[in-house]
């Protein structure tokens, strides 16, 4: 009796206490076997052990039942004292992540064309001469080379200067008609206030039927565009040059910093730079294997745009990683 009470309250944990538990009360237990053998003892005898076992069958339970609260408590106060958030410790603000400025303006560029169904085209980065320049009536002795600073490798490979070979492997897989944009990453041997060694460009490209494609819609659709971008601004077309189209055109918009009126940022001429355009060039046609077709391309900066849709004065910023610029595009 005495080592039952014991095996009770030495038990430590509730898992103890309930094979003691079974061990005293089951149907094979100590209790069990007591009043199995009330069959051997006299008639007279009976009703008193039979009491006795009785009581100290109460006994004993009382006992299991205070220490199995008592074990529930320990539980509880273990897994509180496990589990307590101390709400005065330090934890630091997890902050969210955003798109950079630049990734932002590219989606926004993207989804303006892409909703009048150009095709996203791309192509590497690592290109070679003929894509990069002469399919695009840029041949070797050509002084418009010169306009573009190169990033050769040795075997004559080259970093692309502008995303423009991705028009002419695209007219080199696709039949007429194209519509189709090159958004990504080009490479200038350029680094100034103005300018990085790499930046990002989104070319467009529709070719089709000759007749079909005129600088008309050109026209349209980059002044659509642009008053997407920008708002209402002014916008107009500077005749201009480029190798791969003819005519060529530059576009202005007012100055968006002093409404026109002239200031430091437009070199107080009221107008600033953001896109090269025309129509493509007859020989890159000839390039490609295209015969009576007629389109239009063009050409322009990410960089230069984000800075300008955000009034972001200085390029660097857009690369030296600074937390407080970014988390203003969260
Ligand atoms: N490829 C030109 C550049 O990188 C941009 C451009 C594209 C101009 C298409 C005209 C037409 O400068």
């Amino acid at each position: 009796m005495k080592q039952w009470i014991d095996k009770i309250k030495e038990a430590l944990t509730l898992d103890e206490l309930e094979r003691v538990r079974v061990s005293i009360f089951g149907k094979k237990g100590e209790l069990a076997k007591a009043f199995a053998k009330m069959k051997d003892v006299s008639a007279d005898e009976k009703p008193k052990i039979a009491k006795e076992l009785n009581i100290l069958k109460q006994k004993l339970q009382k006992i299991y039942e205070e220490k199995k609260a008592e074990l529930e408590e320990l539980k509880l106060q273990k897994s509180l004292k496990s589990e307590a958030i101390d709400v005065s410790l330090y934890s630091p603000r997890a902050t969210d992540g955003a798109l950079h400025p630049v990734m932002h303006t590219m989606d926004r560029i993207i989804e303006y064309f892409t909703d009048l169904n150009f095709a996203v085209e791309t192509g590497p980065l690592v290109e070679d001469e003929f894509h990069n320049f002469e399919a695009l009536n840029l041949p070797d002795y050509h002084p418009a080379r010169d306009m573009q600073d190169t990033f050769y490798f040795e075997d004559k490979k080259l970093l692309r200067t502008h995303t423009s070979p991705v028009q002419i492997r695209t007219m080199m897989n696709q039949k007429p008609p194209i519509r189709m944009i090159s958004p990504g990453a080009v490479f200038r041997r350029d680094f100034d206030l103005t300018h990085t060694p790499q930046f990002h460009q989104v070319e467009g490209l529709m070719v089709d039927k000759k007749g079909k494609v005129s600088f008309a819609n050109l026209k349209w659709i980059l002044e659509d565009f642009l008053h997407t971008m920008f708002g209402d601004v002014d916008i107009r077309f500077r005749p201009s040059f480029f190798p791969f189209t003819e005519p060529s055109a530059e576009v202005d918009i007012s100055c968006i910093f002093c409404s026109g009126e002239g200031c430091r940022i437009c070199s107080h001429t009221g107008w600033l730079e953001v896109l090269g355009c025309g129509m493509v060039d007859p020989n890159v046609f000839k390039a490609v294997g295209y015969e009576d077709i007629s389109g239009y391309a063009f050409g322009l900066g990410v960089e230069r745009f984000a800075m300008l849709i955000h009034k972001i004065p200085d390029l660097r910023s857009l690369f030296e990683g600074d937390l407080r610029l970014l988390e203003q595009f969260r």
